[in-house]
């Protein structure tokens, strides 16, 4: 169960009011795959303060939110209160949407890196049209990563970084909201093969972009919650800064898997 206190809540959103475009490019892979919605509804796991939501408000879904914590974003049209762990129970029994998506939700919610909960699987399939869109991104698991020698400007070595980030700063220096697990997502793929087609499975790279190496590292200490000094977050995360136009960009990549629903 994942564990998201107010306090969680306060520090996502003063990480993204000290920075709202740092995570930018986490969002094109949904503009790519989802495109235009003009109009087809898409459910939303775990929808936090709405980063994603107003993308996809912006690429023309309309979007319903659910998250066990946060309040619904504005741009959502409906919004449930719920955890997902236990399924979507909760949705109308006709839900049909277009498209369902989570970013950077499920290592919150599964209890073991290669099966979502049941009632989430099933759940999964009973809300997605047919043809419709199944989107799911999170945090690599540093499993099936190389090392860091790779190029800096290589999706693995961003994924690697990624993967490095939360083994050296999230996993000890943070209350633990996701028990150390980090979904497999070739495996979550077989494990709804009977309802969905694959489609794609991709590192995503998405560096984050900030000003200055201390807004870097003031966002990095307050989204993530550190129990460290700024010194310490800037001394993990400086070395695989790099410069970008305008100010640096931290290497960093999401495990993504596309499916459509049968
Ligand atoms: C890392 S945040 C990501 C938020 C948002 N998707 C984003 O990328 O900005 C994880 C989100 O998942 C929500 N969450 C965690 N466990 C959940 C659960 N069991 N059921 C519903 N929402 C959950 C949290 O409240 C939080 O908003």
């Amino acid at each position: 169960m994942t564990a998201f206190t107010m306090e969680r809540v306060d520090s996502y959103r003063s990480a993204e009011e000290l920075c709202p475009v740092a995570r930018a490019m986490e969002l094109q892979s949904f503009r790519d795959y989802l495109g235009s919605g003009s109009e087809k509804r898409v459910l939303e796991l775990g929808s936090g303060n709405g980063t994603l939501t107003r993308c996809l408000r912006e690429i023309g879904w309309t979007v319903d939110t659910v998250d066990i914590a946060f309040q619904a974003p504005p741009e959502a049209r409906r919004h449930h209160a719920a955890d997902i762990a236990d399924g979507l129970g909760f949705l109308p029994k006709d839900a049909a949407y277009d498209a369902v998506v989570s970013l950077a939700v499920l290592h919150h919610v599964a209890a073991c890196p290669r099966r979502l909960p049941d009632n989430l699987a099933n759940d999964l399939a009973a809300v997605t049209r047919p043809g419709g869109i199944l989107m799911l991104q999170d945090v690599p698991t540093p499993r099936v990563l190389p090392s860091l020698d790779a190029n800096p400007d290589d999706g693995y070595f961003a994924a690697a970084n990624t993967a490095r980030i939360f083994a050296e700063l999230v996993d000890p220096h943070s209350e633990p909201t996701h028990n150390g697990i980090y979904i497999e997502m070739a495996a979550i793929g077989a494990q709804l093969a009977d309802e969905f087609a694959h489609l794609a499975r991709f590192h995503h790279r998405c560096d984050w972009n900030f000003p200055n190496e201390e807004i870097a590292a003031r966002y990095v200490q307050a989204l993530f919650h550190l129990n460290l000094s700024l010194a310490e977050v800037a001394a993990v995360i400086g070395p695989t800064l790099q410069p970008a136009e305008p100010g640096l960009r931290l290497p960093w990549a999401l495990d993504c898997l596309v499916m459509q629903r049968l």
